[in-house]
Formats: structure tokens, C-alpha cells, sequence
């Protein structure tokens, strides 16, 4: 029996790769300080006896003895709401956080995933993104405390790859979508589901033409176990390249909800990315992966948790 340690555990992402590595017969053990994530997101998972979850910020050196196989870091404020409630946190938790769990994984031998971000492109100027992209960020602007804050993980990383010749790989996640998000995280999907099953004007950031590609959480979650699994080092986009503006998926969460409310148009935030869509032909190599869930189902699954 493997056994995998998941650092943001009980964040959304985090608590379905527990859930799916638990169903592939791992021993599972979840790190989260819950500065973004919810115990309950894990609470069906009290009597299993296959899984621990211990309270620990990772911007300290992690107490752990037992061997572990593999770690995926995905411990980190996520949302552009604690872009300005908690940027010196992001910023630490990549730096500390993700230099506490390499010198873990170069100690006990484990394969490392360190999550990062289609963020590291920016604003990119090259459409869609592939890895080679270096990318289009401003350090100093509202998002610079996250997109910089991965820049540094995916840098420190291969930095212990290069130097202690650790078994890293790294995960460039583009928007993902699913049950478990926070309702009021200030994410497009929460926002936009939270407004529509209250029948509310949904919220349009500038004139709705900008693009985003939304990747369903459990073609995520398979992406990042390939991921984990091969012996690649190089930073590999997963998401779903299928791209909208952000006014279609405005109607589109609207038709299955049945909301009437014309959308309510806001000035679009500073620095907001115009363009976002990942190659995924190297996922696709490498991985033999690719998304399998279409938007309109991935979206009926996510109402039904709104709904709740
Ligand atoms: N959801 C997306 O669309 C998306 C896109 C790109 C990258 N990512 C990355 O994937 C990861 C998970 O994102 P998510 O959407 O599930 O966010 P989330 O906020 O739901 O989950 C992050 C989890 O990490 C925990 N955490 C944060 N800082 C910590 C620390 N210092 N110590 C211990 N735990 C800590 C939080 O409490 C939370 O449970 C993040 O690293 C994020 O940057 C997500």
C-alpha cells in the first residue's frame, strides 16, 4: 500500500484527490491549516481508517516519520479575494511551504507535484498557452503576490530537482470547476452559481468578452495522478481547452438554472486576463490524458452541490 501525503487537504481540490486516492487503495494523509478549506469538505471520510488529517501550516517544517511515497502540494490560498486579504501569506506558504515539503521529499525519496498555475502566464501574449511560454505577469500588480508566489514554487522546485536531484513534477492548473468550492470565494464559478439559484443578476466583469477554459475537478484529479505517476520533470499544463467568453458561460449557467435576471455589468479588475486557454498537447504525450467531462454536464454536476 502506497502512501500519499496531500498538503491543502481539505480545500476543494485538494479533498477529491483524497477522495480519489483513497479509492485507489492509498494510505492517505491530509495536511491543511484551513485558511481556505473546510473539515467538512473531508468529514465523510471520519471513519476511514485509511486516512489522517493533521492541522499544520505548511510555512512550518512538517512532523511526519512514517515513509511516504508521494506528496502533492496543493496547500495554497487560491481565490482573488485573498489575493488582497492574504497576499504575504500566499507568498510565504509557496516559499516556506513548498521548500519545507521538497526537503521532505528529498528525505524520505518521495515523487513531489507541486500545483501550480496557469497564473504564471499572466496576461499572456501567446494564445493558447504552452509550456515554453515564460510568460506575461506584473510583479507588483494586485495578482503579483500569487503569480509570483508560483513562479517561485515551480523555481524551487526544479532547483531541488537540479541540485538534489529530487523526483519533482509540476502542474500549470488552469480554472477548474466542481462541488466544493466556496460559495463566496470570488471565483467566476461560485460567483456565478451562488447569483443564479438565487435568481440574482450574475455578475459580468468588463464587457463579458474575455476568455477562460474550465476544467471539470475530476478530469483534474485524474490529471494530476498521471501526472504524479510518470517520470516527468517539466511543467505540464492540465485543463480543458475548450474556451468561451465569459458572457457564455454567463447564459450558460443561467439556462440550466433557469434564471431570468439580465447580467449586471462591473469595471473589469486590474491586471484580469484576458485570454486564457492551455495547450494540452504535452499532457496529452506524456500523460495520455486529456478532459473527458463536456461544460454542460460538468456544470449540471455543480449546480446539484449549489443547490444543496
Ligand atoms: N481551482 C483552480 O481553478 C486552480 C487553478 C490553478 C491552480 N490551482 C491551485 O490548486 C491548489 C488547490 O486550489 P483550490 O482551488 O482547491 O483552493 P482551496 O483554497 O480550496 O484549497 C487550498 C487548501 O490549502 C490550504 N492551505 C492554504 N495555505 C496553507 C498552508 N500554509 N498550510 C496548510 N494548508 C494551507 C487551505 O486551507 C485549503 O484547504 C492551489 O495550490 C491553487 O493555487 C487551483
Amino acid at each position: 500500500m502506497k502512501t500519499a501525503l496531500v498538503c491543502g487537504a481539505a480545500g476543494f481540490i485538494g479533498s477529491h484527490l483524497v477522495d480519489f486516492l483513497l479509492q485507489k487503495n492509498y494510505h492517505v494523509i491530509g495536511l491543511d491549516n484551513f485558511v481556505t478549506g473546510r473539515k467538512e469538505n473531508l468529514s465523510h471520510l471520519a471513519e476511514n481508517k485509511n486516512f489522517r488529517l493533521i492541522e499544520w501550516d505548511i510555512t512550518n517544517a512538517p512532523n511526519i516519520s512514517e515513509k511516504i511515497d508521494e506528496i502533492y502540494n496543493l496547500a495554497s490560498p487560491a481565490s482573488p479575494v485573498d489575493f488582497t486579504k492574504r497576499p504575504v501569506f500566499i507568498l510565504q506558504t509557496a516559499a516556506q511551504g513548498q521548500t519545507h515539503m521538497l526537503e521532505l521529499a528529498k528525505n524520505t525519496n518521495a515523487r513531489i507535484l507541486f500545483a501550480s498555475t496557469s497564473e504564471v502566464y499572466g496576461d499572456p501574449l501567446q494564445h493558447p498557452q504552452v509550456e515554453s511560454y515564460w510568460g506575461n505577469v506584473n510583479p507588483i500588480g494586485i495578482r503579483g503576490c500569487y503569480d509570483e508566489a508560483k513562479r517561485f514554487g515551480e523555481a524551487i522546485t526544479m532547483a531541488y530537482h537540479r541540485l538534489h536531484k529530487v523526483n519533482t513534477c509540476i502542474a500549470r492548473i488552469f480554472n477548474t470547476y466542481g462541488s466544493r468550492m466556496r460559495p463566496e470565494d470570488g471565483r467566476v464559478i461560485p460567483n456565478f452559481f451562488s447569483q443564479a439559484v438565487s435568481k440574482q443578476s450574475l455578475s459580468i466583469y468588463g464587457d463579458g468578452k474575455q476568455t477562460r477554459s474550465l476544467c471539470f475537478v475530476s478530469d483534474l484529479v485524474a490529471g494530476l495522478y498521471a501526472l504524479m505517476q510518470s517520470t516527468s520533470h517539466e511543467p505540464t499544463n492540465l485543463g480543458n481547452p475548450r474556451e468561451m467568453t465569459i458572457l457564455e458561460l454567463a447564459d450558460t449557467i443561467n439556462k440550466i438554472t433557469g434564471n431570468t435576471a439580465p447580467h449586471k455589468f462591473l469595471p473589469l479588475p486590474p491586471d484580469d486576463p484576458k485570454q486564457r486557454c492551455p495547450s494540452i498537447d504535452r499532457a496529452k504525450t506524456t500523460l495520455g490524458w486529456e478532459p473527458k467531462v463536456g461544460l454542460e454536464e460538468g456544470l449540471k454536476h455543480t449546480l446539484e452541490y449549489f443547490n444543496q
